[in-house]
């Protein structure tokens, strides 16, 4: 049996990860990752290296895209992968959340995305209230006013739906956040108010981040390690500060050198001057009367939805969706 010695508190051992059969090359081949409670994992690599691929897996989610994966992904002792789906769930949102690369897909088109929060919530035991005061707090915590919750995902830029992504995951309190590119989308400021709740998360909630990006430069202000991949190998798993002023790998070289240079705003302090509600990536239009017609609309779809529409209007599996988001 495993010690708490040689066991990480999030550790892969052999994980390989195939779309089609056994003889198909796996797009993602890792001996060996770890990952300490709080601890902030940067994961780099060129696009295609396997990045959101394993995070998707180690949430148990690549399998509904037909992914085979063997191996061992044990989090605080338990192993993942033959986890049964129940558990699973549990898991995902309480414990484990997604920021998705592509959060428009993990919202529930057809929903405010306060519902699918609050959904959210309430499958992790909160009351309807108290769903409600958290999914506010949570919104506001991201600099986003809480009247957004009433609008549909489209409604809402990309930046602006992993912002309401990472307000729930600060509104679980979740343990390990796997962010994918979360900060892509978002101007430097906004970046560094994205980084800068990530932080706060770490300290409230001991919260762990596998920080997905191939921005070594924002990576190595913001994690402790990270690790390099490689047409889903890991090359380099270093301390930041080593893996960036002394890289090893060839590739690791070429992907500092398309770094944007080191710099920036300073994460601690960025939120300074935020939480009015403006993030300077509004879509023009995207008001169109919606604040104003929130409280209406917000209370009669939580009514509705929590209620009627799950089987019928949903089309997607409720737990499910709000995993995803
Ligand atoms: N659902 C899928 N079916 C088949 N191949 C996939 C699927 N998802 C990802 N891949 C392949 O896996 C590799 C890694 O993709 P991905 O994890 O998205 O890379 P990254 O996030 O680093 O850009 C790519 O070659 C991609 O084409
Ligand atoms: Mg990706």
């Amino acid at each position: 049996m495993t010690t708490a010695r040689d066991t990480a508190w999030l550790q892969l051992r052999d994980v390989r990860v195939r779309f089609g059969t056994a003889d198909v090359e796996p797009v993602v081949s890792i001996d060996e990752l770890r990952l300490e409670k709080g601890e902030f994992l940067g994961l780099a690599g060129e696009s295609g290296a396997g990045k959101t691929t394993i995070g998707l897996t180690i949430l148990g989610l690549t399998r509904y895209a037909g992914a085979q994966v063997s191996g061992s992904i044990r989090l605080a002792g338990e192993e993942l992968l033959s986890m049964p789906k129940r558990r699973l769930r549990q898991l995902r949102g309480s414990t484990m959340t997604l920021v998705p690369q592509n959060p428009a897909a993990a919202f529930n088109p057809v929903l405010p995305v306060g519902v699918t929060v609050r959904r959210a919530l309430r499958l992790h035991g909160c009351t309807r209230a108290e769903a409600r005061r958290r999914a506010e707090a949570g919104l506001e915590r991201v600099g986003l006013p809480a009247a957004h919750l009433a609008r549909h995902p489209h409604q809402l830029s990309g930046g602006q739906l992993q912002r309401v992504a990472i307000a729930l995951a600060s509104a679980l309190g979740t343990r390990l956040l796997i962010a994918d590119e979360p900060t892509s989308s978002l101007d430097v400021r906004t970046q560094a108010q994205i980084c800068t709740l990530l932080t706060e998360l770490r300290a409230e909630h001991g919260t762990a981040v596998l920080f997905i990006s191939h921005d070594l430069a924002l990576l190595a202000k913001l994690c402790d390690r990270i690790a390099v991949l490689h047409r889903g190998r890991v090359i380099e798993d270093r301390p930041a500060a080593d893996l960036v002023t002394a890289p090893r790998a060839e590739r690791t070289r070429q992907l500092l050198a398309a770094a944007p240079r080191l710099g920036g705003l300073p994460v601690s302090g960025a939120r300074d001057g935020h939480g009015e509600g403006h993030d300077g990536e509004d879509r023009e239009g995207a008001d169109s009367g919606c604040d104003d017609g929130c409280d209406g609309c917000d209370d009669g779809c939580d009514d509705g939805c929590d209620d009627g529409c799950d089987d019928g209007k949903n089309g997607r599996d409720d737990e499910e969706a709000a995993d995803g988001a």
